[in-house]
């Protein structure tokens, strides 16, 4: 087996808006549904100072550049652009884009920008959010503003974040739960949004082009029994392909037509979606990978509730269909995720059967506590070791044929974990501040970072 990437393979770091950036209200920014968002546990860190990436992006991007990163996907905040979700343009909000594009491209770093990560803003949300379709026309001319302000120098764009997982556990995210019949017509607004940026970005930017961006992660049956593997079909299919089948083959997948119909879920359809969603797909697709996903078929026996807690624990359940298992081959991170650097091989190979299109991994990562010593340093063999594994299955999946073209981890910088503060760090470089303590917010260089700067030079893998 070969231990060196193609030549080419791009080698990234990935962030988002509201998770780094802070300044939640500064040079006009609006509020977002995250910077509202309430929190669990008041305890841990929010969005409003983050780790400050607003004013240290230059900093910042010169730790990357050094780190030798070929590619950047962060995220650009609507509400910095269009503060009450549309109207009048923000200027400020597109000059500070603008610098960090420029900066970026100084260091000869491609910026892959995510539309939107999470941060809806308020003003939308309080008109009905994703439920209603004035979100989609808002999400089409905020789309169209970026693709003009900035794609002569970005050609690389991710639609928005992960919606399966922002459905899912629609309160962790989107700060309340909400019923089975507007989830599934938020998902169908959020797919014609996802649409309506594939045929915009492709009209307006000359060699343009743009991917889905979901978490993707098999789901495998719990036994052997046959209704552990229904369970495991119809979870695959709301978790997974109900989004890339939208999005790649422009319909709606025929498990997740029944999962609707058996929940007596109807779609309201807009006059041009039809013809929206057959006619305009992806150039790739990018998907962020944390763990798999294991489920068996529940019984008389289990009174739990529907709900699923947390994206990637197996505290999930739906009457019917599925319900979480823990899988005993796998091993879990100190924050319950399971770790399955092999099911990353199958899941990028399933998923290269389905679309044949390349993929880019734009999330993989670890979150941990990590601990800054006395002489600045910080020792992370843990973050190491499960890159390491992860990576080398990136490899195998392309030794097996997968168009894989890049790798960009989650994070590039310490942020604030969506569910646990700043007490779960997944950065190469560490971020100096404690939950209630911004302190400096002094950047430090972690040995993973070291370590990835040189996989990213020699472009192998050690031996
Ligand atoms: C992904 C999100 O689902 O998971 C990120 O796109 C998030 O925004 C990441 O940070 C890890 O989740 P968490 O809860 O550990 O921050």
């Amino acid at each position: 087996m070969t231990h060196t990437f193609p030549e080419n393979f791009l080698w990234g770091a990935s962030i988002s808006a509201h998770q780094t950036e802070g300044a939640y209200q500064t040079d006009g920014k609006g509020l977002s549904v995250q910077d509202t968002r309430p929190r669990d546990n008041h305890e841990i860190a929010d969005f409003k100072v983050a780790v400050d990436h607003y004013h240290h992006y230059k900093e910042d991007i010169r730790l990357l550049a050094e780190m030798g990163i070929k590619i950047f996907r962060f995220s650009i905040a609507w509400t910095r652009i269009f503060p009450n979700g549309r109207g009048e343009i923000n200027q400020k909000g597109l000059q500070h884009y603008n610098a960090v594009i420029d900066e970026l491209l100084k260091y000869g770093i491609q910026p892959y920008i995510t539309l939107n990560h999470f941060d809806l803003p308020q003003a939308l949300e309080d008109e009905g959010g994703w439920s209603v379709r004035s979100t989609v026309d808002a999400f089409k001319v905020y789309a169209e503003t970026l693709f003009e302000a900035y794609g002569d120098r970005v050609k690389h764009w991710l639609t928005i974040n992960e919606p399966n997982i922002m459905l899912l556990v629609d309160k962790k995210i989107l700060g309340k739960e909400i019923p089975l019949q507007e989830k599934y017509q938020q998902f169908h607004h959020l797919m014609i949004a996802e649409k309506y940026a594939f045929k915009r970005c492709h009209e307006l930017i000359e060699g343009g082009q743009i991917g889905p961006v979901p978490n993707i992660s098999l789901v495998y049956p719990a036994t052997s029994k046959p209704m552990d593997n229904q369970a495991a079909l119809y979870f695959n299919s709301v978790r997974n392909w109900a989004y890339l089948d939208f999005s790649c083959f422009g319909r709606y997948n025929a498990v997740f037509k029944d999962y609707l119909n058996r929940n007596d879920i109807t779609i309201e359809f807009g006059n041009d979606d039809q013809e929206l969603m057959e006619n305009n797909f992806p150039d790739f697709v990018a998907m962020n990978f944390y763990t798999t996903v294991t489920v068996e078929k529940p019984t008389e026996k289990d009174g739990m509730a529907n709900g699923i807690s947390d994206q990637q624990s197996e505290d999930i359940m739906e009457w019917g269909f599925y319900k979480g298992f823990t899988n005993p081959h796998l091993k879990k991170n100190e924050f319950n995720w399971t770790i399955d650097p092999d099911g990353l091989k199958t899941t990028l190979q399933t998923l290269y059967d389905r679309y044949h299109l390349p993929i880019i991994i734009t999330e993989n990562g670890l979150g941990a506590k990590d601990e800054l010593t006395a002489d600045g340093k910080i020792h992370d063999p843990y973050r190491i070791n499960y890159l390491e594994q992860h990576i080398a299955q990136c490899l195998q999946a392309i030794e097996a044929g997968v168009d894989l073209i890049g790798y960009s981890p989650w994070s590039a910088i310490d942020l604030i974990s969506v569910h646990e503060g700043i007490s779960k760090r997944y950065g190469f470089i560490y971020v100096d501040r404690t939950e209630q303590d911004e302190k400096e917010l002094a950047r430090y260089k972690k040995d993973s970072f070291y370590w990835y700067q040189s996989l990213i030079k020699t472009n192998q893998l050690p031996s």
